[in-house]
């Protein structure tokens, strides 16, 4: 069986060779065009006056578009339709496309949209959050708010209680491949688009709308991306619009990349966040409530800020029981790029904010970190990496669903992954007895941390190590260590429950050879692999055999993007369906051939066992075409379980969680600030993994990922929005020196208790929030230096390490 094996991600060689093609890599067609945007000069106002002759004038110009040139939708919004392709008179934030430049190199479109004259009336822009928060700034109404119990009472009536905030900066996606689009225009009205995205479907509809034609006559095909990390969810749509309008404006196709310096201006980003808290312990760091008010900065547009705060909310516990708890959520609307989905989609702003709780409760109590950590974990139901259990009780999945309520729009349903949730009939499910829940009510029943921190623990000496860490801090006046265990639960599902959907298309030609296709993208994370592992193993064919393609929404239609690290999960069940079919079909026609049950027909090695007779596959498929079998399927799968109301914030939104935990330890120069992460040692649990080396793979640079978000990198806007930070010169993401030098990652050996793909769970983003561990390392190193309470906020730059550092010695 091609599962399981630790093969080598399928484009591996053409990565490294430099021969993959990615869509600026596609040769150009005879006579095309390439775009690029004027940007807006402020942050807010409006556009009093906008000169574009010298822009028609510069060299290669073939045309210049204005909003009142768009001949339908002006609109880019993956959510509520407030995101105009080009401004129509408003300005929102600095970098805001204003006008569209057609030129015959890019080049030479670059160069002409700077020669706009632009007069501008300002307004007072909103850039942070606290401007926001004065200004009433928000989308939605006021804040959501969810609650388990009073944790208020329970928290003033705690023997500890800690109070504080931390600030949590956001993050530059830094995807190697900058956003990208192709649009070639057919002789029927038809648009072809390659576009660089996670949700070929979305670009689709979006270009249908901006083109005025039905869905079917737009075809968007995606090969790979070289990086998405959830920043080509939404932000490839302006792109993917602007090349297909243009094509049909000029009827020449037309390709449009982002520099460098554009794409960090234009696109959005991770929503940066400030969480305020306040909690309370018992004697033993039992903890008895909290409460958290998260400041979500969003940007101008809500793109997917909704379910983005939503999954800030849902991943407000970790890995924690509260017995009480009140989550506060304010979705704020600022002058800024608008932020937007990146890997973990709010989950590690929400995480952050409870393992800060936990690291200022151990500093309070006395306690060790990760003693205090393990007291508050979710009681474990089974045994560590047991085999599923029992189904559980059906209460949770048998009830009938309504029609999500959408206030007008039904845009949200193809676009957005959580905006709207399903409201069950009679309040939340029933949960099993005894059965510990979120806060948001769901039964956390597959909870495997205690098991997996034993082990991780021991393995890599955390006990030793801290003390080794305690002895040499004594010692060493200059150069101080510091050492932190932290756990990862992440819920796996998209939280706008429909999106939980994927289809498949399988072809078996007559020579044995098959040809695959699913509605999933390829960024990177090795997720056509998986697949076609999967389908090699329902055929018992070779993976030679299996020919992977490009996403197409031609081929599968009504997708939901390739996000919420639900890829393999989704279309890996998606194809075993297909692949099934197809096998059901074949085991069918030659048993009846050999009078032989259908079932007792064996695809293996290559071979089709059939009764005392065998065939190689390539054999049995031509004996069942000549046979007039059909060999090609579609296949379908929907997660189930799912029940889930966003608004009282009640219910199983997720049908399972992925596992991990994380000790890393570091160093830190008290002179300078500047620090380096000596160790890391992870073990993460991806069920029965589907291939162990990219599952590792993923590990490793969700690790490394996170960690860069908590401590280099840091986006700087000055004081009139211009994000100052636009370049790796300015942006420091982790390079290959900053990994920590020592780097073990494990696999936790059990399966998915829920009956996924080969029992293994999505590993997409749960790693990301390993990250945490580098962050309270530091946080540990800084309070060796002083009686107080480090408070670091996020990135950990060296100078936000040198001032605690300072702050800690002063007993701040
Ligand atoms: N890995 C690579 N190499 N490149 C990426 O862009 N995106 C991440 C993660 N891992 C990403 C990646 C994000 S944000 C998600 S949601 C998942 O991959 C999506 O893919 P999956 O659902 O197939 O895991
Ligand atoms: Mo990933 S943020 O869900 O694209």
């Amino acid at each position: 069986m091609s599962v399981a094996k630790p093969l080598p991600h399928d484009a591996a060689r053409l990565h490294v060779t430099g021969a993959a093609r990615y869509v600026d890599d596609i040769p150009a067609p005879a006579n095309c065009v390439h775009l690029a945007f004027g940007l807006s000069p402020i942050a807010s106002g409006r556009i009093t006056s906008l000169d574009l002759g010298p822009v028609r004038q510069s060299e290669g110009v073939v045309a210049v578009l204005e909003a009142s040139d768009l001949p339908f939708a002006n609109d880019v919004s993956p959510s509520i339709h407030d995101e105009p392709l080009l401004s129509e008179g408003d300005v929102h934030y600095l970098g805001q496309p204003l006008f569209l430049v057609v030129a015959t190199s890019h080049l030479a479109a670059r160069k002409a949209a700077r020669k706009a004259v632009v007069e501008t009336e300002k307004r007072d822009a909103l850039l942070t959050i606290d401007e926001a928060l004065a200004a009433e700034s928000r989308f939605e109404d006021g804040p959501r708010i969810w609650e388990k119990g009073d944790a208020g009472e329970a928290i003033d009536g705690a023997l500890h209680v800690i109070e504080g905030s931390i600030e949590i900066g956001g993050q530059e996606h830094f995807y190697l491949e900058g956003q990208a689009a192709l649009a070639l225009p057919q002789d029927d009205g038809e648009m072809v688009v390659h576009s660089s995205t996670q949700h070929p479907t979305e670009i689709q509809h979006k270009v249908a709308d901006a083109l005025g034609l039905p869905m079917h006559s737009v075809r968007v095909e995606t090969r790979r991306m070289g990086g998405g990390f959830g920043g080509k969810e939404s932000q490839g749509n302006a792109l993917a619009v602007a090349c297909a309008v243009a094509a049909q404006v000029t009827g020449r196709p037309c390709r449009m990349r982002y520099d460098r310096d554009d794409d960090m201006t234009i696109t959005g980003k991770r929503h940066d966040f400030r969480i305020d808290y306040r909690a309370g312990f018992d004697a033993d760091g039992r903890i008895l409530g909290v409460e958290f008010e998260q400041f979500a900065r969003c940007g101008w547009a809500q793109d997917l800020s909704i379910p983005v705060a939503d999954r800030a909310m849902l991943h407000a516990d970790n890995a924690y029981h509260l017995p009480t708890a009140r989550i506060e959520s304010h979705r704020l609307k600022t002058n800024t790029q608008s932020a937007t989905a990146f890997r973990g989609f709010g989950g590690p702003q929400g995480m952050v904010g409870m393992e800060r709780v936990m690291d200022h409760a151990a500093h309070v109590l006395g306690l060790d970190p990760l003693e205090l950590r393990r007291r508050n974990y979710y009681a474990e139901m089974d045994a560590p990496g047991g085999c599923p259990p029992p189904a559980p009780p059906e209460s949770i999945s048998a009830k009938k669903k309504p029609e999500p309520d959408l206030p007008g729009d039904s845009t949200i349903d193809v676009a957005s992954r959580g905006a709207v949730g399903t409201v069950p009939e009679d309040g939340p499910p029933a949960v099993p007895q005894g059965v510990q829940t979120t806060p948001y009510g769901m039964a956390v029943e597959d909870f495997i941390l205690h098991g997996m921190t034993d082990r991780l623990a021991s393995e890599c000496d955390y006990a030793g190590r801290r003390a080794a860490v305690r002895e040499w801090n004594a010692e060493n006046a200059v150069l101080k260590k510091g050492i932190a265990l932290t756990p990862v639960k992440f819920g796996i599902s998209f939280t706008l429950s429909h999106l939980n959907q994927a289809g498949a298309l399988v072809h078996v030609y007559q020579d044995g050879s098959v040809r695959m296709n699913h509605g999933g993208t390829e960024m990177g994370q090795g997720l056509f692999q998986k697949v076609a592992q999967v389908a090699a193993s329902r055929f018992g064919i070779d993976m030679g055999a299996v020919k992977i393609t490009a996403t197409d929404t031609a081929k599968v239609p009504n997708t939901s993007a390739t996000a919420a690290s639900s890829g393999s999960d989704l279309n890996g069940m998606a194809v075993k369906a297909a692949c099934d079919t197809i096998r059901d079909r074949m085991a069918e026609f030659l048993g009846e051939r050999h009078q032989a049950e259908p079932a007792s027909v064996r695809f293996e090695e290559g071979r089709v066992h059939v009764g005392t007779e065998s065939y190689s596959f390539a054999e049995a498929a031509n004996l069942a075409y000549e046979g007039r079998v059909s060999l090609s399927a579609t296949g379908y799968y929907r997660t189930p379980k799912l029940e889930w109301d966003r608004l009282r914030g009640q219910g199983r939104p997720f049908f399972y969680f992925a596992y991990g935990a994380a000790c890393s330890e570091v160093v830190a120069d008290t002179l300078t600030g500047e620090y380096r992460i000596l160790r890391t040692d992870i073990l993460h649990d991806a069920g029965a993994s589907l291939n162990p080396a990219i599952d590792i793979g993923q590990i490793e640079g969700g690790f490394v990922q996170g960690a860069g978000w908590l401590t280099t990198e840091e986006l700087v806007w000055d004081g009139e929005g211009r994000l100052r930070t636009h370049a790796p010169s300015t942006y420091k993401i982790p390079a290959c020196a900053d990994r920590p030098r020592v780097f073990n990652v494990a696999l936790w050996d059990g399966q998915n208790r829920e009956d996924t793909i080969y029992r293994s769970k999505a590993v997409g983003e749960p790693p990301f929030m390993l990250g945490i561990s580098a962050f309270l390392a530091l946080s540990d190193a800084v309070a060796s230096c002083g009686p107080g309470y480090p408070a670091l906020d996020a990135p950990a730059t060296p100078e936000r390490v040198l001032a605690a550092m300072e702050r800690v010695r002063d007993g701040v």
